[in-house]
């Protein structure tokens, strides 16, 4: 009898041995609730609560690996800023002695502007055993035109199998053109020299989101594992939908995305412009600095993925001027003055 009346509740949808309260957040949205992080709980909704969650990218988890922020101002940002100068050499021997530039491309990746290039370079470092494939972000008013344009005309697409969701089509396509203009065979040609080294992926803006496409396609094609990567991006902009941000976050263990401050860029699109409905997310793991970023300058550890949490709670104020300058250096104009010791010229006022 009391068997018959367990099952009639569990057929109602009533789990009698698991209150609303001891579900985890995952099982919790999962079945249309709300989660408070604050206090552990579930509800249908909930009076008072600072961090709600209603969607299971967005469930509090720790990074499976540990963000190394020395790593990141150390190697990253000069990495990223090396991207900026027609010789990265000259920003690796400055800043990373022991890396050394393999071949830049650069590649016309508009049909509508004149002056927009798209621009990466591979170096290895046989000391950190390391290979890099490094993007600079977007170079001035018409490449922000295209990009903007691009996402608008032609929206999402999917590119990475079944349940991988949908990125745009203009960033993919400008990954495909500097990939086609040989950095496969770049790629190929240290894979096959250093098979045993890690594979760095990196840059500023629009850098960041060929980065995050390109550590997609080389695990969708399996030229790397994702275990073999370290994805270290630096003001992203949103490229893909919630199917993507979950595929992606579950794939890549090592990526991270720093955000400084109000910078706008990492921010946007909040929806794809092309529908307007489709609402964009960024990946795991957000690293948000509130401040400078300056040497011990402190920053958050974004446990949600994408949505009122960490960056994306404050809304007022956001603007350009945070996005050039991370870890308190001008990205452009320290990686065109060949990114030099002295970083006091290149502060933000
Ligand atoms: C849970 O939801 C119910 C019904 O909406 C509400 O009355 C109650 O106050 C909520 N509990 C909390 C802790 O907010
Ligand atoms: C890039 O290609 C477009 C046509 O596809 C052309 O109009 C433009 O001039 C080219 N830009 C450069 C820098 O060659
Ligand atoms: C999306 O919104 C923009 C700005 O409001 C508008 O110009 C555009 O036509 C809209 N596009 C679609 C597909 O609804
Ligand atoms: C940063 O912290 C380290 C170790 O605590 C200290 O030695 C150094 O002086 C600090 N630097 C700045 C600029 O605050
Ligand atoms: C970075 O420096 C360049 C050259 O001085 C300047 O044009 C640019 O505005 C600076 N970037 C920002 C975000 O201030
Ligand atoms: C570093 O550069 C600043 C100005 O850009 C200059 O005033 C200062 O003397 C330089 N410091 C050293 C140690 O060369």
């Amino acid at each position: 009898m009391i068997v018959l009346f367990l099952l009639f509740l569990i057929s109602l949808g009533i789990y009698p041995f698991t209150s609303s309260s001891s579900l985890d957040c995952s099982n919790c949205v999962g079945s249309g609730q709300v989660w408070c992080v604050e206090q552990s709980q579930c509800n249908s909704s909930f009076v008072s609560c600072s961090t709600k969650i209603s969607l299971q990218l967005n469930c509090p988890t720790k990074p499976k690996v540990p963000y190394d922020e020395h790593f990141a101002r150390t190697q990253m940002l000069a990495l990223a800023s090396a991207s900026h100068n027609a010789n990265p050499q000259l920003c690796l021997d400055n800043q990373i002695p022991t890396m050394k530039l393999y071949k830049v491309r650069t590649v016309n990746c508009s049909t509508d502007y004149p002056d927009v290039a798209c621009y990466g370079y591979t170096a290895y470092d046989v000391t950190q055993k390391a290979i890099v494939i490094s993007y600079r972000g977007s170079h001035g008013p018409n490449q922000n035109n295209q990009i903007l344009e691009g996402m608008t005309r032609d929206g999402l697409h999917s590119y990475f199998g079944k349940g991988t969701g949908k990125i745009f089509k203009v960033i993919y396509d400008s990954f495909m053109l500097l990939w086609n203009d040989r950095i496969n065979q770049d790629l190929r040609y240290l894979k096959y020299k250093y098979p045993d080294f890690e594979l760095w992926l990196n840059g500023h803006s629009l850098g960041g989101a060929l980065s995050y496409t390109t550590a997609s396609y080389l695990t969708t094609v399996g030229l790397y594992k994702p275990e073999n990567m370290k994805i270290i991006v630096l003001a992203p902009t949103k490229i893909g939908d919630y199917d993507f941000a979950a595929w992606y976050s579950s794939t890549f263990s090592y990526s991270f995305h720093i955000i400084h401050r109000l910078d706008l860029i990492p921010r946007v699109p909040a929806i794809d412009p092309h529908t307007n409905t489709t609402v964009m997310f960024q990946p795991r793991t957000e690293i948000w600095y509130n401040n400078y970023m300056r040497l011990n300058d402190t920053y958050q550890i974004c446990e949600e993925a994408d949505g009122d949490y960490c960056s994306d709670a404050v809304t007022e104020g956001l603007n350009m001027n945070d996005h050039g300058f991370y870890f308190d250096i001008n990205i452009s104009n320290w990686g065109k003055d060949g990114c030099p010791k002295n970083t006091t010229g290149y502060a933000q006022p």
